[in-house]
């Protein structure tokens, strides 16, 4: 066997030569070769990372999407009553949206520390509310179904089994679980409240109920029952009634369309808080407020009342 070496420069080859055959082998070996081969392998993985991180960027967004898609899919499902920021880029497609009105309650910038009560809480869009601003406790009571509506019998005795059956709150456990919420929910109708069953509240909130109830002075009174702080009345009053020069004026409408049993007058509004129990109450504010496409068709009223002065 015969080995050649013939170097020149950083350059060198090598002949070798036996009865099988020969090859020959080429090498560069100097300084310069080696810090060029480091700086090509770092490119060459760093090139790598990058493109592992776009791809992992990529399946991120591609994940969020889908599941993006998977809530507006279960959202969609839902007929919702509130318009609820989901914290998903989604906010359901309410028939009411009271984020834009939020200011005209005038509710604590913070809770925080309070127990809280929001009666008849349907998709929970106030209970949520109460809970981002800190309340230590938010109860959301509501019925449990179509058939505990205060609807006129005659009304009922058309309705199906089925109907009549639907379930409440299923926007409400949507809306929880997505938020992830701790929010408790109760199903308790609000002529069933009491002290005894749930407690008192710093705040209690009976938000555009009582215009549906066939009994509102009872609701009222139960609401007394359980309020520690104050209650924050919310209901729709019809001035016309204020003009017409009496002070207590409500308009009984019978409880068929929309199961809407009355139109208040403001006066006859707040004097049933008063004859509930409550010692003191305030108008906190009157504007007009409507649902999607009508906006500003209804007047509402806001009443902060509490037990004692
Ligand atoms: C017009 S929605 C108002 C929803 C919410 N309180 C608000 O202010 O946006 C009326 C709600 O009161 C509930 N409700 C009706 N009758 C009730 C009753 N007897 N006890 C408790 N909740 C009742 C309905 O199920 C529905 O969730």
């Amino acid at each position: 066997m015969a080995t050649k070496f013939l170097r020149l420069g950083p350059f060198e080859l090598v002949v070798l030569a036996n009865d099988r055959g020969f090859s020959i082998r080429g090498a560069i070996s100097c300084r310069l070769w080696g810090s060029f081969y480091n700086r090509l392998r770092r490119w060459r993985i760093g090139d790598t990372s990058s493109r592992k991180t776009q791809e992992r960027a990529e399946q991120a967004v591609f994940d969020q999407t889908q599941e993006q898609k998977a809530l507006m899919e279960r959202v969609r499902t839902i007929q919702w009553y509130h318009s609820i920021d989901l914290d998903h880029q989604i906010v359901t497609p309410g028939l009411y949206d009271h984020r834009q009105i939020l200011a005209q309650y005038y509710l604590p910038e913070r809770m925080d520390g309070l127990r809280v009560l929001d009666v008849g809480t349907f998709d929970g869009f106030w209970a949520f509310e109460f809970e981002k601003r800190g309340a230590n406790e938010v109860v959301a009571m509501d019925i449990e179904q179509v058939n505990d509506l205060d609807l006129p019998p005659t009304m009922k005795d058309l309705m199906s089994p089925e109907e009549l059956s639907r379930k409440h709150g299923k926007g409400f456990a949507v809306a929880h679980e997505i938020r992830k919420s701790q929010v408790r929910r109760e199903v308790l109708n609000v002529y069933d409240l009491s002290a005894a069953r749930v407690g008192k509240f710093d705040i209690v909130h009976i938000g555009d109920i009582l215009l549906h109830l066939m009994n509102p002075m009872k609701a009222l009174q139960r609401v007394f029952e359980v309020t520690a702080g104050y209650a924050l009345i919310s209901e729709c009053f019809s001035p016309d009634l204020d003009r017409l020069g009496c002070e207590r004026i409500l308009q009984y409408c019978g409880g068929a369309t929309e199961c809407t049993w009355w139109s208040f007058s403001l006066g006859a509004l707040e004097q049933m808080i008063f004859d509930a129990g409550f010692q003191k109450v305030e108008l906190v504010n009157r504007f007009k407020f409507g649902p999607q496409g009508k906006p500003g068709t209804r007047h509402h009223a806001v009443f902060r009342a509490f037990p004692r002065f």
